[in-house]
């Protein structure tokens, strides 16, 4: 168990991010073009990629995570010749520097905390590649102090919503997208300069429900190239349940109480938290 992690810079990884990979970052080279996926782990990423890559009607490929492989990865993203979308965990500070000198469009999406980490304990249970948590108890003590894979939520957040006035990148919500997917997606069309018509917005938020993403995956065979998580290549681990306040179910109100402490203590200076906590 204890080769399934490796920390870099005070963050675990997996040991398929390897530390040579995760040292080079620096080296990617980045196009005008590219659009970056960021996300901490369970937030909505395959969701948001599922609508990115139908709203293009031109070539694009969806790439597997920077941070995801060895040193072999610069080279198999340089040797993409098509635009590239570009998913990463990584927090704002690890990004490389290429991918911020050229402004390249990137897209935050983030979504409810105690969400979040419900969603990622049922990950550490089912996923593999990831340490065995006992309880929902004790994993809930990892995620509050920050030592889960990609670090602490609230590092992770806060890194980059001191970018939320940086006009290259969208922050967007995984609840938004819930009570409203064809507003979010024409906001995503339009910060994409991509002109999809009402009508192709419906279509796109019809195929990107969840059962429909949920049955998509069940038919095909696991596809590395189609995850979007540097933590899994296993697709049917990603679609579980795809609602929005699912931690009622999980949550004690005294741990519920813990949270909200820890939430308001670390969140004290965010301008965005309010986004975060309509489910509180
Ligand atoms: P749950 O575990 O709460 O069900 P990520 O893609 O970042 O790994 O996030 C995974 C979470 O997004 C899971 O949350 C998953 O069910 C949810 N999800 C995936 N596709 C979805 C969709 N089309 N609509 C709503 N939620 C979706």
């Amino acid at each position: 168990e204890a080769e399934l992690i490796h920390k870099f810079k005070g963050i675990s990884f997996t040991t398929m991010s390897s530390p040579e990979l995760l040292n080079s970052l620096d080296a990617f080279d980045a196009r005008e073009d590219d659009v970056l996926l960021v996300s901490y782990p369970k937030s909505g990423t395959h969701w948001l990629a599922g609508v990115i890559t139908k709203l293009y009607n031109t070539p694009v490929t969806l790439t597997t995570p920077i941070e995801l492989g060895d040193m072999s990865k610069l080279e198999e993203l340089n040797q993409l010749s098509s635009k590239r979308i570009i998913p990463t965990h990584l927090d704002y500070n690890m990004l490389p520097q290429h991918f911020k000198n050229k402004k390249c469009k990137m897209i935050y999406i983030s979504r409810n905390p105690k969400d979040t980490a419900v969603s990622m304990y049922h990950y550490y249970r089912e996923n593999p590649n990831l340490p065995t948590v006992d309880t929902w108890t004790a994993f809930l003590d990892l995620f509050l102090e920050g030592d889960v894979v990609c670090g602490s939520w609230f590092d992770h957040f806060l890194s980059w919503e001191e970018h939320k006035n940086d006009k290259n990148i969208l922050f967007l919500f995984y609840e938004d997208m819930k009570r409203n997917l064809p507003k979010i997606v024409k906001e995503i069309s339009i910060f994409l300069g991509i002109n999809a018509s009402d009508e192709d917005i419906q279509d796109i938020c019809k195929q990107s429900s969840f059962s429909e993403m949920k049955k998509d995956t069940e038919k095909e065979n696991s596809d590395p190239s189609h995850t979007v998580c540097a933590l899994t290549s296993n697709r049917k681990l990603i679609f579980r349940k795809g609602t929005v306040g699912d931690w009622k179910n999980h949550f004690t109100p005294k741990q519920n109480l813990r949270f909200d402490e820890v939430f308001s203590e670390k969140m004290k200076f965010s301008k965005m938290a309010k986004h975060l906590t309509y489910e509180f």
